[in-house]
């Protein structure tokens, strides 16, 4: 199982070739948008259902039946919205970057298509604050895309008006979630909003908007042009096409590569990132999908398919496939604690049990990395991250509750080790 060349969708993602329009059109891009869109827009929405596209920017809810939920007759009053998601802010995920680096076409033409499908009067792609160059790139590409006719009134010739905006964020961690992307956009507190309503009922200024992940929408045009049935000959049932794998960590060779869903990751190291650093003897766990996922140890990730049933299984996720890789020279307990430093940090403070929560547990956990606990709190800590996990407004509490999970569950006699090591600190000073 592997992803032959001539099957990748993004072609240019080392930047081996230039990013602009000239480039991007001899690369395929904008090749009679028009016609694609000619085939009407509930037919479009029906091949990206059949394509068994799943979102890529962690939860992977089925796209096609995410844009059916738009209406079909938006009122000239109450307007239809596309948000993409380009906020990409989670430690290991860097595909993102990458695709508005180096084919920011692939996406300003698959905003067209989708926002025209879902009937949406504009796109607002919403950019992480630190992506300055990438900004930049994307500015200078939507300008193209106006002054070549492919935007704003009769875009690419279809009779269909369509603007894009690019906002930059402002370095918010939160501000990814997409309701408080939402918010962000509308000029207040980029604060997560209680669900539901969905932003399909309730969105942008509280018109119907759908919010996409970049790598969802940058693939909509390829599949149009290669069908459904290409797309989803790739992976297996529930698990369909193409996808960016980010591989970091110890690896010989940290990567970011487009490859077939599914593929087991043993072959997916092996083949791309020149296998583990001192050998698979030397893997000691991975967080297979951005830091959100719980770890998986070694003996359970290897054979393991890389997809949403695959990491499942293993008690873990697919996430944004971004694999942080750890070797036995890792100190687990601190690349958690520091993990869940992140999560106080970002929590933006709006409910209890994370604004609380996320604090405490990170405390916890740094006297756990120091060995200056009891033994007993590793239980106590297990019950608040159950406490603070689905208690919250938004994935932000689970983010930060799993990774501890995962840890806990997986290494529990290595914490265990350090706090008799440090003679059980807690229960000597009782
Ligand atoms: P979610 O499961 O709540 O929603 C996923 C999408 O489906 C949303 O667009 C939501 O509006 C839609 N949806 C879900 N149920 C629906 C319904 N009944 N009706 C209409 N629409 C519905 O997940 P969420 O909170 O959007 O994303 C969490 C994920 O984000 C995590 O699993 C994590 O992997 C990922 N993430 C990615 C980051 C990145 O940098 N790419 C950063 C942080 C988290
Ligand atoms: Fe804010 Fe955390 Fe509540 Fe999300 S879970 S709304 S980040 S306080």
């Amino acid at each position: 199982m592997s992803l032959a060349d001539k099957d990748r969708i993004f072609t240019n993602v080392y930047g081996f070739q230039p990013w602009n329009l000239k480039a991007a059109q001899a690369r395929g891009d904008w090749d009679d948008t028009k016609d694609l869109m000619k085939r009407g827009q509930d037919a479009i929405i029906e091949e990206i259902k059949a394509s068994g596209l799943r979102g890529r920017g962690g939860a992977g809810f089925p796209t096609g039946l995410k844009w059916s939920f738009m209406p079909k007759e938006p009122r000239a009053d109450r307007p239809s919205f596309l948000v993409i998601n380009a906020d990409e802010s989670e430690p290991g995920s860097c595909k993102d970057r990458e695709i508005i680096r180096h084919d920011p076409h692939k996406l300003i033409e698959g905003a067209l298509i989708a926002g025209f499908a879902m009937r949406a009067r504009a796109a607002y792609i919403y950019i992480r604050g630190e992506f300055i160059r990438e900004a930049e790139t994307l500015f200078a590409a939507v300008q193209e895309a106006y002054d070549a006719g492919l935007l704003g009134k009769n875009a690419a010739k279809s009779g269909y008006d369509f603007d894009v905006f690019v906002h930059r964020g402002a370095g918010a961690y939160i501000c990814g979630e997409e309701t408080a992307m939402i918010e962000s956009l509308e000029g207040k507190k980029g604060q997560p909003r209680l669900k539901p309503p969905f932003p399909a009922g309730a969105g942008l200024y509280g018109c119907p908007t759908t919010v996409n992940n970049v790598e969802s929408i940058a693939v909509v045009p390829t599949i149009l042009r290669r069908s459904a049935a290409w797309f989803a000959s790739f992976g297996r049932e529930n698990n369909k096409g193409t996808k960016l794998f980010q591989i970091s960590g110890h690896v010989n060779k940290p990567c970011v590569v487009e490859e077939e869903m599914s593929i087991p990751f043993r072959e997916l190291i092996d083949k791309h990132c020149g296998g583990i650093r001192g050998g698979w003897d030397n893997l000691l766990a991975v967080i297979p999908g951005g830091s959100s996922v719980p770890l998986v140890p070694a003996a359970e990730i290897m054979d393991c398919p890389m997809d949403f049933d695959g990491l499942k299984a293993v008690g873990s996720g697919l996430g944004t496939a971004a694999a942080i890789v750890m070797d036995k020279s890792t100190d687990v307990v601190q690349a958690i604690s520091r993990i869940s430093y992140f999560y106080k940090h970002e929590s933006c403070g709006q409910c209890t049990p994370c604004r609380e929560g996320t604090g405490w547990m990170w405390r916890v956990m740094e006297r756990l990395r120091t060995g200056d606990a009891a033994i007993e709190e590793i239980d106590t800590l297990f019950d608040v991250t159950k406490q603070v996990e689905g208690h919250t407004i938004c994935a932000l509490g689970d983010a930060a509750a799993w990774p501890i999970q995962g840890l806990i569950k997986h290494f529990r006699p290595e914490i265990e080790r350090r706090i008799r090591e440090n003679g059980g600190a807690l229960e000597a000073a009782e």
